[in-house]
């Protein structure tokens, strides 16, 4: 809930507590890529707002907030429900809601793909690249991976070696599993601008190269 203040306190807090995110968070977080990072009280469909009240409209719209809005009523009344009934449980017990999550999901891209399938939950991006990379070593015994040129899959380690961004990797010394990587089709940058035949010969003849 966003507490009323005067604007020098709304200003007086928020130096407090920037100078104790400088002093007490990791500066290893994307954050301190902006000098000036904002702070944010509340959100609300498409809003996000600031210490002062201040209401910005987010064009940016972040991981599920661009799927689902901001504090989306029936997400916060689901989760709080889930989480006074059932909040953690270890992976080697059920609960219904996995089952069915699982089955909508499966039915779904049955529907759409025609293709069968299971679900592999987890916790986030990182996690998913890198259970997708053992799935392939465990299912096909390859280890070469190959990867989009400006792709981005996440800073765990394995996700870090198939990223081709350089700014990820350097502060970590060498990476025993790196990926290929190949140039993504994308026809805005590419070197044969205005000739999509050329473009998509080139990014297959090197995908073949590499592959
Ligand atoms: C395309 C892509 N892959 C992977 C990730 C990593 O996800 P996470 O931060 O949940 O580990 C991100 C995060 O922004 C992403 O955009």
């Amino acid at each position: 809930m966003l507490t009323k203040l005067k604007p020098t306190q709304a200003d007086e807090e928020e130096r407090e507590l920037l100078a104790k995110e400088d002093r007490y968070c990791s500066h290893g977080d994307t954050v301190h890529y902006a000098e000036h990072p904002k702070l944010f009280e509340r959100c609300e469909g498409s809003y996000l707002y600031d210490l002062h009240g201040r209401e910005y409209l987010d064009l940016q719209m972040w991981y599920s907030a661009v799927n689902l809005g901001y504090a989306n009523k029936v997400v916060s009344n689901a989760l709080r429900a889930q989480l006074e009934r059932l909040p953690q449980l270890a992976c080697q017990y059920l609960h219904r809601e996995k089952i069915e999550l699982a089955e909508m999901v499966c039915e779904s891209i049955e529907r759409g793909f025609g293709m069968k399938g299971r679900v592999q939950f987890n916790v986030g991006g990182s996690q998913a690249i890198e259970d997708a990379l053992k799935l392939v070593r465990k299912s096909t015994g390859r280890q070469r991976m190959l990867a989009f040129q400006g792709g981005y899959h996440g800073r765990t380690l394995g996700a870090s070696a198939i990223t081709s961004s350089y700014r990820y990797r350097e502060a970590f010394g060498e990476f025993a599993d790196r990926a290929e990587f190949i140039p993504y089709p994308y026809p805005f940058r590419s070197p044969y601008k205005g000739d999509a035949q050329r473009m998509e010969d080139h990014h297959i003849a090197e995908f073949e190269r590499n592959g």
